[in-house]
């Protein structure tokens, strides 16, 4: 049992309490250990609130001044690394106005008029992402960027590199590396614009909000938000301090993100096998065994595909800790932070080093030609050369596919058997020259060297469409 005089070191809602707060109380409900990096954040918004106060009249021009100077000073504490806690700082909203009122004397006491933690918080929360989120996206663009530079390269090798594409891990036709590289700047670029939509839907401002029901006082909320930049004011205070659909937003907005990273890393597993051999790492992103003295282990790949698992776990957790909160404000919603803060910093790390791996890798040109010109992924282009000259597609399928079952039972080259074949013969053989199969592609958005120039404008649109996003 805490034996403390309450006037020492006491929270700020001391007030009320006979008795100071038991230490394990304390150390169960601060969150001052994961949310002191809001510092910037709540600075900024508390200038604004002061700013505020001062406009509509409830805090004196001197007074506001005071607290302003002690406010930026407390961010110089911060920036230099000077600020020093006390035991009984719960969060970083309280240290920073316990330390506003060291510093500024009594005027320091009335920076909390018509404000709560509730929506101070809400406030913070809201400008991390908007500075913090931006981030990722640079991120993503930049990876994006290094797609399509490594795409560039690969169609600017002669012959542009192709290698098997897969369905269920099998070959099925021979694509352009160009446009395997691109196909996942694609789902990137969906990752960058959904997080853009987020920033969006979360630039309103939530102070003003107060504990949950506002102020008697003539506080005016349009005034704050637009000295921190959101684009609007709450519409409803209720709303304003429960609502944490912004995090939940992005929680799955980088999940989906942490997934596609996650497909990617899974190629590179494969492709740096032995098995497959279509690329080898840069030493620099490489690991090796502790025991076994050849290995060469691509574990940026590995840990891009096992952290997705918590970027998910983040997500779920949120939307469980959310799916049970009346209105309004509930102390669950604190655990709205390390979720955030953790998918934030993890997907970005895994960004830059993906990024890394992919830009300084070695692409394995001839087993991705051998791969590509095997003869089993021609197989399809015989149905269709069949389907030009009149045959019904069905039937056609059934003559290159007894023409597979030959080959496959008599370990005769398909083909071989092609050219002897009724009705394929010399021509249709053609199909199997070399580059012959992917050059036969040429939907609009299809794999092959025709359709390239169309992919790589339509990427760059899209590139640049993004970025503009940004600014
Ligand atoms: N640290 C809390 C949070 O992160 C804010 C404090 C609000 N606490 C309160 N008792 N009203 O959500």
């Amino acid at each position: 049992m805490s034996e403390k005089n309450v006037s020492e070191g006491a929270a700020l809602w001391h007030g009320r309490f006979d008795s100071a707060p038991a230490d394990e109380l304390m150390s169960y409900t601060e969150s001052l250990s994961f949310d002191k990096r809001l510092w910037v954040d709540d600075i900024f918004g508390s200038k604004a609130h002061v700013t505020m106060l001062i406009s509509v009249g409830i805090m004196s021009k001197d007074d506001g001044d005071k607290v302003l100077s002690a406010l930026d000073a407390i961010a110089q504490e911060f920036a230099s690394n000077t600020f020093v806690f006390e035991a009984s700082d719960e969060d970083i909203h309280t240290a920073v106005e316990r330390r506003v009122t060291q510093i500024a004397g009594e005027p320091g006491g009335r920076i909390h008029t018509g404000r709560s933690r509730n929506d101070q918080v809400a406030t913070a929360i809201r400008l991390w992402c908007k500075r913090e989120v931006r981030t990722v996206r640079d991120f993503i663009l930049a990876l994006v960027d290094t797609l399509e530079a490594r795409a560039q390269e690969a169609d600017a090798n002669n012959p542009a590199i192709r290698l098997p594409g897969y369905t269920h891990v099998q070959h099925a036709q021979p694509v352009l590396l160009s446009h395997h590289l691109r196909a996942h700047a694609w789902a990137m670029l969906r990752d960058a614009d959904r997080l853009a939509d987020a920033l969006e839907r979360l630039d309103v401002s939530p102070l003003g909000a107060g504990a949950l029901a506002g102020s008697s006082l003539p506080l005016n909320p349009s005034v704050s938000a637009r000295e921190m930049g959101f684009a609007t004011t709450f519409a409803n205070s209720l709303d304003a301090v429960s609502d944490r659909d912004f995090v939940a937003e992005i929680l799955f907005d980088i999940a989906l993100l942490g997934v596609h990273l996650s497909r990617i890393g899974e190629e590179w597993v494969l492709w740096t096998s032995a098995e497959f051999g279509f690329a080898s790492l840069d030493d620099a992103y490489a690991t090796g065994s502790s025991m076994l003295p050849q290995k060469k282990n691509a574990d940026i790949a590995e840990l891009a595909r096992g952290k997705a698992g918590r970027l998910i776990g983040n997500l779920t957790g949120v939307l469980a800790m959310l799916k049970g909160l009346p209105l309004a404000y509930n102390r669950d919603l604190q655990e709205d932070k390390e979720p955030l803060f953790d998918s934030v910093d993890q997907v970005r790390r895994a960004l830059v080093a993906l990024n890394g791996m992919i830009a300084t890798a070695t692409f394995n040109v001839d087993a991705m030609t051998k791969g590509a010109d095997a003869e089993a992924l021609v197989a399809t282009d015989l149905a269709e050369w069949l389907v030009q000259r009149g045959m019904p597609f069905r039937e056609a399928h059934a003559v290159v596919g007894k023409v597979v079952r030959d080959a496959l039972a008599s370990g005769t080259p398909m083909v071989d058997i092609v050219r002897g074949h009724p009705q394929l013969g010399a021509d249709a053989a053609q199909l199997f020259a070399p580059g012959v199969a992917v050059g036969n592609r040429r939907t609009p958005g299809a794999a092959g060297p025709e359709a390239a120039p169309v992919q790589k404008q339509r990427l760059a649109d899209a590139i640049t469409q993004a970025k503009a996003k940004l600014s």
